[in-house]
């Protein structure tokens, strides 16, 4: 596997393999990668004939008071996890790489109405940051497919909405959220929780199933639901930001007949900050 860290070695390397008639697939990461990263790029190699995975911890979607100096970094066994998940090429640049002009003003993308609810609310500017980085990305690569996990439900959300918008020529993939045994989400983030925290931790999930069976059953008293999965998380010792039950194609408020749900979370458990979210097919009654 390849690993490059400049922007024309990996466009003349995109080039190299369009020109002979084979398909690229991309798959974004912070690095640090576990399961869920490599399900990713293996849902993109299903889906390309070359896929490139991109390692880069991006300071413009962290907070003033958030974790990016402290984000755990492990290029090296990144590198080895992407070999063996079958990446044909590495993309690791330096900030200056990917942000020229500096990372304050200048250029952004901005998702306006979707970048500003759920996660956007408590992490003012996080999607414009995500947003932003994304389109640089699929602007320096180029590729036919790019994968994202379901595991940030939002986010996936807002990045085929800019695709649309900016009518970028590029296929959005959604990829499964992948589970611990007890089936705590991966997560990058999940090194920072003390055992305790860890042992506590599959509540989150737990919780989302719960609410999924009540309105499998037929509530829909959408805000009764979240209320009551507030309580239980906070009964359990997590401190929620929110629980939402939303339209799972635009994140929008959803009617009592719709079929297509999800349940979105975020809480945090002593310092460190968890989201989940599960879908719903609900058949109305
Ligand atoms: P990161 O948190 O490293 O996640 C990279 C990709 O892996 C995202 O698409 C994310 O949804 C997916 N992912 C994370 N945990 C997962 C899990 N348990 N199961 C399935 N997929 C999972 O998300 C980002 O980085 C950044 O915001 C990025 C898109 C790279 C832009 O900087």
């Amino acid at each position: 596997m390849e690993v490059l860290s400049q922007i024309a070695e990996l466009r003349r390397q995109v080039a190299d393999w369009r020109a002979a008639g084979l398909t690229v697939g991309l798959v974004p990461t912070m690095g640090s990668l576990h399961a869920g990263h490599l399900s990713l790029v293996r849902c993109a190699g299903a889906a390309a004939d070359r896929v490139i995975a991109t390692v880069f911890v991006n300071p413009t979607q962290f907070g003033p008071n958030e974790d990016f100096e402290r984000y755990p970094r492990n290029l090296g066994r990144d590198r080895e996890l992407l070999a063996g998940a079958g990446a044909s090429l590495l993309f690791a640049p330096a900030v200056a790489e990917i942000y020229p002009g500096g990372t304050v003003g200048g250029t952004t993308v901005e998702v306006t109405g979707l970048a500003d609810i759920l996660e956007g609310r408590f992490r003012p500017g996080h999607f414009a940051g995500v947003a932003t980085v994304v389109t640089k990305l699929l602007n320096i690569a180029q590729v036919d497919v790019a994968v994202f996990g379901e595991k940030d439900f939002q986010q996936l959300v807002v990045i085929r909405r800019l695709v649309r918008d900016l009518c970028l020529p590029v296929r959005i993939v959604g990829a499964p959220i992948v589970r611990d045994v007890d089936g705590l989400a991966l997560s990058s983030r999940n090194v920072y929780l003390s055992p305790a925290e860890r042992a506590l931790a599959p509540t989150l999930q737990r919780t989302l199933q719960a609410t999924r069976a009540r309105v499998l059953a037929g509530e829909r008293g959408w805000e009764q639901l979240e209320s009551g999965a507030l309580e239980a998380l906070t009964q359990a010792g997590f401190v929620p930001d929110y629980v939402a039950i939303r339209r799972a194609a635009d994140l929008g408020a959803p009617a009592a007949d719709e079929a297509e749900l999800v349940i979105l979370v975020a809480a945090r458990l002593g310092t460190t900050r968890l989201i989940d979210n599960l879908r719903v097919e609900a058949v109305s009654a």
